[in-house]
């Protein structure tokens, strides 16, 4: 039974893997088998994390780019499918926000959010796709948010990004599932990670978040794990174009 979640044999490219929900994918990813190669903007702490990993008994390497460098991520890529022959598992999960009041948004801010969090996951899945394609099987995943359904103040550029990662989803799952590919989303709640700790520390943020989550808990990284493997291997095959909502129940309760 174990083995429908099996990933031996398969290549992962985990985006924004340096910390945080990334990486705690990409060793949910490497401890079901996979080799993952990490990816984030610096070289050093990648390396820490592929130690990690290895120190865990699995596989990793790193690939140190931004992923709103299109010339970069072209190569990195490119540099995966030159040494193993194959990229089996997309996780498109590297973004940051932009926090703003609405009237205060530039198009600068507007512009980078939507280029990280959702322009650089179309062209990275539209690479990875291609190959997927042609040996038959894949797996992309979108790491979305609550948020592209319920909305927070000062959050704008972010919430688009992140519903229109799930059209992207869908869009691609359309088109790919009878190629063997299939295309999903997690939209995690509130997890604790760098992301948030500014908004964590604001007074009675913390509360706040925890209070309006049924399972009275900010979520930690090590919640995707499961989520992240079963959508990467054979047990997810018959299931495409969904979102997994990861949230200890805030988007069921009011
Ligand atoms: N934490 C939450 O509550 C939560 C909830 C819903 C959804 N999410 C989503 O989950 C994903 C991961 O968030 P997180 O909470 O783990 O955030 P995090 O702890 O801040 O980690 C973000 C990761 O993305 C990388 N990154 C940022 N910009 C990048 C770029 N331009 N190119 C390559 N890598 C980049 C960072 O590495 P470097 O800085 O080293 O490059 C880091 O590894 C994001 O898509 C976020 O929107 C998070």
């Amino acid at each position: 039974m174990t083995q429908i979640f099996s990933l031996q044999g398969r290549v992962a490219l985990v985006t924004g893997a340096s910390r945080g929900l990334g990486f705690a994918m990409a060793q949910g990813l490497a401890q079901a088998g996979a080799l993952v190669v990490l990816n984030g903007r610096d070289a050093a702490t990648l390396a820490l994390r592929r130690a990690d990993i290895e120190a865990a008994g699995g596989q990793a390497e790193i690939a140190a780019f931004d992923v709103c460098d299109r010339l970069a991520a072209d190569a990195a890529m490119d540099a995966i499918l030159a040494r193993h022959g194959r990229l089996d598992i997309l996780i498109n999960n590297a973004a940051f926000g932009v926090p703003r009041d609405f009237f205060d948004i530039s198009d600068d801010d507007w512009r980078l959010s939507l280029n990280v969090a959702l322009d650089s996951c179309f062209r990275l899945s539209r690479k990875a796709a291609a190959g997927m394609v042609a040996q038959g099987w894949g797996r992309i995943i979108m790491i979305s948010s609550v948020n592209a359904r319920i909305g927070r103040a000062t959050n704008t550029p972010y919430i688009t990004a992140k519903a229109g990662l799930e059209g992207l989803a869908r869009g691609m799952a359309t088109e790919l599932a009878s190629r063997g590919v299939t295309v999903n989303c997690i939209a995690p709640g509130y997890m604790a990670t760098d992301i948030n700790t500014k908004f964590r520390e604001q007074p009675g943020q913390y509360e706040w978040i925890r209070n309006r989550t049924p399972m009275k808990r900010w979520g930690a990284p090590e919640d995707l794990m499961g989520a992240a493997v079963f959508l990467a291997s054979e047990a997810s095959a018959f299931m495409t174009g969904q979102v997994m909502v990861i949230d200890g129940g805030m988007t069921v309760a009011i």
